[in-house]
């Protein structure tokens, strides 16, 4: 599959089988998304492996009982470990470390879609619930939970903004507010 193929088929999906992934597949995905691009190469990213029923009942309450975290046989929180990115002041913690830690996830989905494997990305959670769950430092700032497993049924259909609308080519001076319509 080539990375087209991955970037334009990968959907989220949020039902899954309950066949075990095996860690080999596990490991690869998390090595394309350590291959990611990181400010200053500090590489900020961490992955949380949950596979165990206990935890995955927690992260569900977290994550304000979203039904794929229980659905899915591996779940994948991947934080920020914010001090890493120190070295550019407020903007690196703040900014850099968390846009390193997505930039990390989508490599991570599309590896996994690339290998047949569904997942989707669950951003609404109480992050002081998920960080009390996984006993996480302070530094550590949980930014995804990541559900993974063989897809059960389709996902939903999806509306995409035109292309046209989202493309600004030589936007200067007062052109500018013509151009964003918030709906
Ligand atoms: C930052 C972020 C947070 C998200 N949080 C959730 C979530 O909490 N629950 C969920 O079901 N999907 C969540 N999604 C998935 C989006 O709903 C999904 O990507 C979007 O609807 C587009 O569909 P697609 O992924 O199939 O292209 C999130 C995606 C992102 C990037």
């Amino acid at each position: 599959m080539d990375v087209f193929d991955a970037i334009f088929g990968r959907r989220s999906i949020r039902d899954y089988e309950n066949d075990e992934i095996p860690e080999s597949v596990i490991y690869k995905a998390i090595d394309a998304a350590r291959h990611a691009p990181s400010a200053g190469n500090f590489q900020p990213w961490e992955f949380i492996i949950v596979r165990d029923a206990e935890i995955k009942k927690k992260l569900y309450s977290a994550a304000f009982s979203q039904s794929q975290i229980l659905s899915a046989p591996v779940v994948i929180v991947v934080c920020a470990d914010v001090m890493r990115s120190a070295y550019y002041g407020i903007r690196g913690t703040n900014l850099y470390a968390i846009q390193d830690t997505a930039a990390a996830i989508q490599n991570m989905l599309l590896a996994f879609y690339a290998m047949g494997y569904g997942t989707c990305w669950v951003g609404a959670f109480s992050e002081q619930a998920v960080k009390d769950c996984l006993n996480l430092p302070s530094e550590v700032r949980p930014v995804a939970i990541i559900t993974v497993g063989k897809p059960r049924g389709k996902a939903d259909k999806r509306e995409l903004r035109n292309i046209e609308e989202i493309v600004h080519f030589d936007l200067w001076g007062n052109k500018s507010s013509e151009f964003f319509k918030h709906s």
